[in-house]
């Protein structure tokens, strides 16, 4: 289960295909219920959780592509939607094929890093772990590479969204192994998911 803002569209979702999530007492990291056990990591781990040995996980498609990890990832989930975008000072007017050279933080060094590379430009990165809009009110970097969603954050530390790098979505990931050992479990899951995701998309 990926803690924080994916967590209750997870459980939602989750008891949607018929599977209840009880979060943990206290300060535990782990439950269980009707036979599951649930881990609760950060959201930003949950990939090596599911490369490792966990059978499935929840976390955002951006997490996913940042980590880079071996898992197998059958589907989309219709919620978590969002965008990485290149963030910059309410007052600063620039083309991203300007930024060579620019000093950009961000939680993302890797998708900021080949998102500046495949057009061709080098820019320095500052990689910082959260609240990274400061570094832009700061101004120890010239941009920040970051999650919009209400574009509240934005907002409330006046600056603006000047280019979309990518959307994002929650996805869903299946251990490699599991996928073959326990198929039976993770394709009727899969087809559960594909089903309640179509039933969205009717809506
Ligand atoms: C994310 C992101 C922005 C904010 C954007 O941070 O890094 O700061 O949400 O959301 P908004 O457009 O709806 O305002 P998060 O709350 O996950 O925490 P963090 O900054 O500590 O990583």
């Amino acid at each position: 289960m990926p803690s924080g803002r994916l967590l209750e569209d997870s459980k939602d979702f989750l008891k949607k295909i018929g599977i209840n999530v009880k979060e943990p007492a206290n300060r535990e990291l782990i439950s269980y219920e009707n036979g599951y056990t649930f881990y609760f990591p950060r959201a930003f781990d949950v990939p090596v959780y599911v490369e490792n040995g966990v059978d499935i996980g929840i976390c955002g498609s951006d997490v996913v592509l940042e980590r880079n990890n071996e898992v197998y990832i059958p589907l989309e989930l219709p919620f978590g939607k969002c965008r990485i975008s290149i963030i910059l000072p309410e007052n600063r007017e620039i083309s991203f094929q300007k930024m060579e050279g620019y000093k950009i933080a961000t939680k993302y060094p890797e998708i900021t890093k080949n998102f500046f590379s495949e057009k061709g430009l080098k820019v320095k990165i500052l990689k910082l772990n959260g609240a990274v809009e400061l570094a832009a009110k700061t101004g120890i970097a010239d941009a920040i590479v970051d999650i919009v969603d209400t574009g509240n954050t934005i907002k409330a530390n006046n600056l603006k969204e000047a280019y979309k790098i990518m959307d994002i979505s929650a996805v869903l990931l299946v251990n490699r192994i599991t996928q073959k050992t326990k198929f039976d479990f993770i394709n009727d899951l899969i087809n559960k998911a594909k089903n309640y995701k179509n039933g969205v998309k009717g809506q």
